[in-house]
C-alpha cells in the first residue's frame, strides 16, 4: 500500500510484550516503567488477523520486538503462526540474546528465519551497567545458538552515543568481523528531544523512503517512531486502524513525547 508520500508500506514491525528482562539505561528509567495491562496485551489470535489484514493490504516483511520479544509466554507459537501466514516473505526478531540459547533451534523450526541481537561493549562489566545487570555471557552463547540454528543473517545491533569509531563499538566491530557476524550502529536517540537519526548499516531513520509500520503490543497501529500519531485496533477496528496509520504516515519524523522504546520496539 501506498502512503500519500507514495512510499511502498511492505514492513511491519510487532511489540509482542512492553516487558523486558534487562533494563538498558537508553531504553528505561532505572525504577521501571507503567506497563500495558495483561488484559490489554493482543491475544496471538488477534496478532494473527492483523498481520494477515497487513499482508492483504501489500506487507511481506516481519518483525517481532518488544520490550524483549523471548519473554512473551509462547512465542514460538506465535513465530510458527506468522511464518504459516503465506505473503509473509521476510520474518526476523530483535532480541537482547539472554534467552536465545535455548530457544534458537526452536524459532528456527517454527519459521524465524533471521535475527538482530543488541550487543553495545564486549566488556562484561560494562554491559551489567548498561543493562543494568545483564551477564554477557548469556548473549555470547546464544550468538553462537543462533547461527549454530541456521538463522541467517545474524546481525548485532551496536547503540553508539556518536560513531562507530568509538572504542566500545570497535570492539564489536572486531568480534563481528572474526565471527561472521555484521554490524549495524544505531545512534542513540531521546524520542522526546527528537534526536533520531539513520542506522549505519539499516535502513531505519531514512525517512524519504521509510517502508514500516508499527504495531504495538497493545493494538495500536502506529506509523512512525517519532511521531505521537497511533490508532487503536480494538477502538477503531482493525481495518480502520491500519488504514489510518498509513494515510498519516508524516513525511518526516519530529518527535515523540509519549512515546518509549520498550513500547514501540526500537
Ligand atoms: N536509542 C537507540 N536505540 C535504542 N534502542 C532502545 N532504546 C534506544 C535508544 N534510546 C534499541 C536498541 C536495541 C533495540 C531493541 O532498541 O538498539 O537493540
Ligand atoms: Fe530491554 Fe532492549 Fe530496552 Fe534493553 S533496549 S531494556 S534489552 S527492550
Amino acid at each position: 500500500m501506498l502512503d500519500p508520500f507514495k512510499r511502498h508500506i511492505n514492513y511491519l514491525r510487532i511489540s509482542v510484550t512492553d516487558r523486558c528482562n534487562l533494563r538498558c539505561r537508553y531504553c528505561m528509567p532505572e525504577e521501571g516503567i507503567d506497563m500495558i495491562a495483561h488484559e490489554d496485551i493482543l491475544s496471538f489470535e488477534e496478532i494473527e488477523d492483523l498481520v494477515r489484514l497487513s499482508v492483504e493490504q501489500g506487507v511481506t516483511k516481519i518483525r517481532l520486538t518488544g520490550g524483549e520479544p523471548l519473554v512473551r509466554k509462547g512465542i514460538v507459537n506465535l513465530v510458527q503462526m506468522i511464518a504459516n501466514i503465506e505473503g509473509v516473505d521476510d520474518l526476523a526478531m530483535t532480541t537482547n540474546g539472554i534467552l536465545l540459547e535455548a530457544m534458537a533451534t526452536d524459532l528456527k523450526d517454527a519459521g524465524l528465519q533471521r535475527v538482530n541481537i543488541s550487543l553495545d561493549t564486549m566488556d562484561a562489566k560494562k554491559f551489567k551497567h548498561i543493562t543494568r545487570g545483564g551477564d554477557i555471557n548469556k548473549v555470547f552463547a546464544g550468538i553462537s545458538a543462533a547461527q549454530a540454528a541456521g538463522l541467517n543473517p545474524v546481525k548485532i545491533n551496536c547503540v553508539v552515543r556518536n560513531s562507530g569509531d568509538e572504542p566500545d563499538a570497535k570492539e564489536v566491530a572486531a568480534f563481528c568481523k572474526a565471527n561472521n557476524l555484521s554490524i549495524r550502529y544505531i545512534h542513540q536517540m531521546n524520542l522526546e528531544d527528537g534526536s533520531f537519526s539513520k542506522v549505519e548499516g539499516g535502513e531505519g531513520g531514512k525517512c524519504d523512503t521509510c517502508n514500516r509500520i508499527r504495531l504495538t503490543a497493545d493494538g495500536t497501529f502506529k506509523p512512525c517512531l517519532f511521531n505521537e500519531a497511533g490508532y487503536n485496533t480494538k477502538t477503531l477496528g482493525n481495518n480502520e486502524a491500519f488504514n489510518q496509520a498509513i494515510t498519516n504516515k508524516p513525511k518526516s519524523g519530529t518527535k515523540n513525547k509519549s512515546g518509549r522504546f520498550n513500547q514501540i520496539g526500537g
